[in-house]
């Protein structure tokens, strides 16, 4: 048990580090890869992450946010860092301050960021996003090339990168990747037809790099993959993922709950006959889904304690009629393994009724991080 902490996750660095290796494998040595670290990486911990991956062959980061970037910044990374948000013209001047790549989509936001570039005399790398089918943020591919020459007038600028996001590439059918990849093609062909090279193209979320070679051109953008977690189910990975978070805790009551007695808000759970329960620091407070209720399990000496009752802000209590020997102070684990135990966020995911992204995402920071290994 870490000392003084009551509930918290633990993040193997080696395992992110190890996910990166993989991955530069995978791609080869001409493909740059760009780390996603947005939302604090995936709730791991966006500084530490970031140095294990730039260590472990990730060349550049990307977050979605422009605070992102200069928190990264503030905390000495160096690397090239994309700002996949569309940049907004009044956020030009923090862009330009702390050396970001921002995303750009509009004519104000690149003749905003031209203005401060130009007066500060630092020429900033632009990348631009094209929507090629996600239906979401970017330009229209009819928009692209115009707003490429538009680019290239502006001397304080340097168009660097043109990309787009995949809406499918997780799913077993690839006929929607492929019609995105076309479009992207056929704007990259119009750009390069117009006389403008693109030296940083770049499609692939974990999923496209993981499946798709023809995704990858000078980089390829995974974030999920890094963090050990499976982009789908539907589809083995070329190479094995080491998930990297897992959450422990402790039991801090054991008691009987008598026939007719009932656990927690609503009293969902009323006992039928006797049942040693057990109580388990953590709730929704902390990121623990309450769609948990009565759907979740944890660990307790490797065996799985199904949550009883509501999950409520703070606690969550189990049952442990299974579990006899079960104790105050045994060790919990509510993501990832113990003994011959594990239960991986894909699973947690698909009880709560969500994505496995958003099950560490949503960790709470009342939750400590713990970090272990390194690249
Ligand atoms: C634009 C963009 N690129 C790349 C990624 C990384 O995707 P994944 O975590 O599925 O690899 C994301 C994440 O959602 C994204 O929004």
């Amino acid at each position: 048990m870490t000392a003084g902490f009551m509930t918290w996750a633990e993040v193997d660095l080696g395992a992110i580090a190890e996910n990166t290796r993989g991955m530069k494998r995978w791609v080869g040595d001409r493909v740059e890869i760009i780390a996603v670290v947005k939302a604090d990486a995936y709730g791991h911990g966006a500084v530490p992450v970031a140095r294990t991956v730039l260590k472990a062959g990730a060349t550049r980061l990307a977050v979605h946010r422009l605070a992102e970037g200069v928190a990264l910044r503030q905390a000495g990374i160096e690397a090239p860092i994309l700002v996949m948000a569309p940049l907004q013209p009044e956020e030009a001047p923090e862009a330009v301050r702390w050396g970001l790549t921002p995303t750009l989509a509009t004519p104000e936001a690149a003749q905003a960021l031209h203005a401060v570039a130009q007066a500060t005399g630092r020429r900033t790398a632009v990348h631009v996003e094209v929507d090629t089918g996600m239906g979401r943020a970017g330009l229209l591919p009819e928009d692209a090339v115009d707003f490429a020459h538009a680019l290239q007038g502006m001397d304080g600028l340097t168009l660097e990168g043109f990309y787009t996001h995949f809406a499918t590439a997780d799913e077993g059918d690839p006929s929607f990747v492929m019609r995105q990849l076309r479009r992207f093609e056929e704007v990259i062909a119009a750009l390069e037809a117009s006389g403008i090279r693109i030296p940083l193209r770049h499609v692939a979320n974990s999923a496209a790099a993981l499946r798709f070679r023809a995704a990858h051109f000078e980089a390829v953008r995974p974030g999920i993959a890094l963090y050990g977690m499976r982009p789908s189910l539907e589809w083995e990975p070329p190479f094995p993922l080491r998930p990297a978070m897992t959450i422990r805790s402790r039991v801090i009551r054991v008691w009987t709950l008598a026939p007719g007695e009932s656990v927690g808000y609503g009293r969902t759970f009323i006992a039928d006959r006797e049942r040693r329960m057990a109580l388990v620091p953590i709730g929704y407070g902390d990121g623990y889904p309450r769609s948990l209720s009565n759907q979740g399990a944890v660990l307790i000496r490797g065996r799985r304690a199904p949550v009883r009752g509501r999950v409520s802000m703070d606690q969550i209590v189990v049952e442990v009629t299974e579990i006899p020997d079960a104790r105050v102070g045994d060790e919990v684990v509510i993501l990832g393994r113990q003994g011959e135990g594990e239960i991986r966020a894909e699973e947690l995911a698909a009880w709560a009724g969500t994505i496995h992204y958003e099950i560490t995402t949503r960790i709470s920071p009342r939750v400590p991080r713990i970090y272990r290994g390194g690249p």
